[in-house]
């Protein structure tokens, strides 16, 4: 419910500064994704929210509770902070059943042995896990094990709630309805939520807004529509889903497509074309080669070779078009980046 706001947050590891002046605003049950490269800081970001990563400097302020502020010399200890935290590692105590690992934080807080068995059987039922309340973590899959830390930081409807990739082990299918029952939750119970996330796909349909971490900065927070067709940065427009991206020079490649240089009286770094904007058609402007095809689940992927320029374009699934075949096409949408 309480609203999140971190201010010049500075975490170090030994000698390395890991989270670099992060600030970061996240409303009452609003939910933020973060994405960004492995390694670039997401899991020490979760673990000084939650009071494991000692900060060097910085606040944390949740509703009006102050957790964490150098200035003011205030670090509430982890216990007292009242957030659910979703590990990476799932982290299940390995001595307990799953039914006692759900239940474990309700007999904490002293809740009635009913009460414990009607929440326990909710989350069950909830995430898939009925039939297996009697087994133990390494009898679990990982998708399993990761199933039963989500129940377990839902349990006690926590007011914030961190997760560091929850859905990591999940096979797409059940991905997907455990995200659909993730996102309607978090709205039922008002949670305010930071979810940790290497799918972009996940975050794009999770989250109300998205961050891009990189180096252990936030490069760019916006809505995930903004984000994509928006980027404020070559990092982002090469992180953030696929891309055309031609730097500097390279944009010559494009002298196909005159357009796209006139309008260019601003200085930029590159231009990004989407995949998706490059439209193959038999009244297309321009003429290449097909060079590559790729086939995913319901769309595919073409290489169109252009002049000296390569360009990947979204086809028709049922309607892909063969190695070395001339097409026509126009690009329907292009962005500069600064
Ligand atoms: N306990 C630790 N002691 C020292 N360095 C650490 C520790 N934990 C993480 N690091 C380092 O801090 C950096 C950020 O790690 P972190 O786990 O936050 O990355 P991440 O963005 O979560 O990556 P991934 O996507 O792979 O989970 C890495 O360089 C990592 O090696
Ligand atoms: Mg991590």
């Amino acid at each position: 419910m309480d609203q999140l706001l971190i201010n010049g947050l500075n975490v170090n590891y030994g000698p390395n500064r890991i989270i670099k002046n992060i600030k970061l605003k996240i409303k009452s049950r609003e939910l933020v994704a973060i994405v960004g490269p492995s390694g670039c800081g997401k899991s020490t970001l979760l673990s000084a929210i939650v009071g494991l990563a000692q900060p060097v400097s910085g606040s944390i302020v949740m509703g009006d509770k102050i957790l964490y502020s150098s200035m003011e010399n205030i670090n509430i200890a982890v216990e007292k902070r009242n957030i659910g935290y979703v590990f990476q590692s799932y982290a299940l105590w390995p001595h307990l059943t799953v039914y006692n690992n759900l239940a474990f934080p309700l007999q904490v807080r002293k809740l009635k042995r009913q009460a414990i068995a009607k929440a326990v059987q909710f989350q069950l039922q909830k995430l898939d896990l009925v039939g297996k309340e009697h087994k133990y973590p390494h009898q679990l899959s990982g998708g399993e094990k990761q199933r039963v830390a989500l129940g377990r930081s839902l349990i006690v409807r926590p007011s914030l709630l961190l997760l560091d990739e929850p859905l990591a082990n999940i096979d797409a299918s059940l991905k997907n309805v455990l995200l659909g029952e993730l996102k309607s939750v978090q709205q039922e119970l008002g949670i305010t939520m930071l979810y940790v996330t290497h799918d972009q796909n996940e975050a794009f349909e999770i989250a109300d807004q998205l961050a891009v971490m990189g180096a252990g900065e936030i490069r760019q927070i916006d809505t995930p529509q903004k984000l994509y067709t928006n980027p404020n940065s070559l990092f982002v427009a090469q992180f953030i889903g696929r891309n055309n991206i031609f730097v500097g020079q390279e944009v010559n490649k494009l002298r196909f497509c005159p357009r796209i240089r006139r309008q260019s009286n601003t200085t930029f770094t590159a231009v990004g074309i989407r995949p998706e904007d490059i439209i193959i058609s038999e009244t297309g402007l321009y003429t290449g080669t097909i060079k590559k095809v790729i086939y995913h689940a319901g769309r595919v992927q073409h290489t169109i070779s252009i002049s000296d320029a390569e360009l990947l374009a979204d086809g028709d699934f049922n309607g892909a078009h063969q190695v070395g075949q001339t097409v026509r096409f126009n690009i329907q949408r292009y962005h500069y980046i600064n």
